[in-house]
């Protein structure tokens, strides 16, 4: 009889199988957003935090860098499993997203360069020749796939693992480690592990092994790659710190391709359900940047970033004491009807796509957003152009996780030009 106990409202956010069944989950926090829209949750093994469901409030607290700040803690976590991290004694968390102020100003001036808009477009001769490898594999197989995992994986890693300048048989590797960080939750990507919280502590100092001997390589002879620009990233004129350069290597490697992997095998999985959506998008830049956008907001594979007030704070009436975490909910955000016309309709010529908050807003948006939308568009060209049928030969399975997830198995079954 458990099962009729329905979770506590706190548990949509914070339990990783809750976030297997994204139908269920839309309708309960859809529920929540037009009733408790700040959500305070006081769950056992969670400090307490409070829930930013609505778009403006994501928007406007993401916005405001002088009262909020990210942290070592962005990522929502159990107590015990932080602590289990600290006493491990493997460096905490300094990535991008948990840092601060101008130490995160800095840092980002590292890679900026790398992903703006003109180098990003300098690259689409590239992504243009993976997306065409693997159609090809698409071909090849012949009518039946795993879409997730034999096309969305391996294309959207290769692209960043090309720019990264990881070898193509380290891949695995990386993809192993970052499902080790980001979906340790999900019983299929524990590996041999007992526990997430052991998952992830042996995946980073994992990760710490293979880039130290990356910084080496890259120090001893430069390439015209990111890990190069990494190992010889400076802060005021000086080396960047060991723990800094480990971080942004480690969120390169991970958040550049797991997330942009969910968006594409999810867009997918929403297209062979209503496969007439994919007709004539081929060739139309416009409604291919639409299109991209809108399967980004209805997959919001990023699930939350945290945010700590430095003082206390009010947003939408509700009091947010100093020092306390608010969890930004960009899922719920992208399906506020205050913003989105009939946001549970997934429409790839949607009029208001673009207000997606699925890369965040402000001095923490993605850094690696302008690469995703073209992995996604330069996929869906080729797709449009060459698919003439596709339909869903089984239920998708969803990872389980409350950080990062998706759609993790795809089966279709197509037919090409
Ligand atoms: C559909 C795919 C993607 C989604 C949904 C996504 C989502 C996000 C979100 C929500 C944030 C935090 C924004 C904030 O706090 O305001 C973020 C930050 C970041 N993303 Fe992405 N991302 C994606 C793809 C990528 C790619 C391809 C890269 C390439 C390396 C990347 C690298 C980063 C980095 C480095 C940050 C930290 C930026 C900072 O804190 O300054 N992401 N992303």
């Amino acid at each position: 009889m458990s099962d009729v106990i329905a979770p506590g409202r706190g548990a949509w956010f914070q339990r990783p199988d809750l976030w297997a069944d994204m139908d269920r989950w839309h309708e309960q926090v859809g529920e929540i957003r037009r009733t408790a829209p700040v959500l305070y949750v006081d769950d056992p093994g969670f400090t307490p935090f409070w829930v930013l469901t609505r778009h403006a409030d994501v928007f406007a607290v993401s916005r405001d860098n002088a009262h909020w700040l990210n942290t070592a803690r962005s990522v929502l976590g159990r107590d015990d499993d932080w602590q289990e991290m600290v006493d491990s004694g493997m460096p905490l968390p300094a990535t991008l997203v948990h840092l601060d102020g101008t130490s995160h100003r800095d840092h980002r001036a590292v890679t900026n360069d790398w992903f703006k808009p003109a180098a990003v477009r300098h690259r689409q001769p590239r992504i243009d020749e993976l997306a065409d490898l693997y159609v090809q594999k698409l071909r090849d197989l012949g009518g039946a796939c795993d879409f997730a995992k034999d096309i969305a994986q391996p294309y959207t890693l290769r692209v960043i693992m090309d720019i990264y300048g990881v070898p193509e048989e380290d891949e695995p590797l990386m993809m192993d480690l970052t499902q080790g960080i980001f979906g340790a939750a999900d019983p299929e990507f524990l590996g041999g592990a007992d526990d997430p919280g052991q998952r992830v502590i042996a995946s980073v100092m994992e990760f710490i092994q293979y880039f130290n001997d990356l910084t080496e390589d890259r120090r001893a002879c430069p390439a015209d790659d990111l890990a190069s620009v990494i190992a010889n990233g400076e802060i005021d004129g000086q080396p960047m710190g060991d723990i800094e350069r480990l971080w942004y290597y480690i969120i390169v490697a991970t958040a550049g391709h797991d997330t942009t992997s969910f968006a594409l095998s999810g867009g997918m999985e929403q297209l062979a359900r209503d496969p007439a959506q994919l007709s004539g998008l081929a060739g139309d830049d416009d409604a291919l940047v639409n299109a991209a956008d809108e399967i980004i907001r209805w997959t919001t594979p990023v699930r939350h970033f945290m945010r700590y007030a430095t003082e206390t704070m009010t947003v939408a009436g509700v009091e947010i004491p100093e020092g306390a975490g608010v969890l930004l909910s960009y899922p719920s955000a992208n399906r506020d009807e205050d913003v989105f016309r009939d946001p549970m309709v997934f429409d790839v010529r949607r009029p208001d796509a673009d207000k997606l908050l699925s890369f965040g807003v402000g001095a923490h948006f993605c850094l690696g957003a302008q690469f995703a939308r073209r992995e996604l568009r330069t996929m869906l060209d080729r797709l449009s152009r060459e698919l003439v049928h596709l339909e869903l030969a089984g239920e998708p399975e969803w990872a389980e996780s409350h950080f990062v997830s998706g759609v993790k198995h795809l089966p279709l079954e197509y037919a090409m030009r």
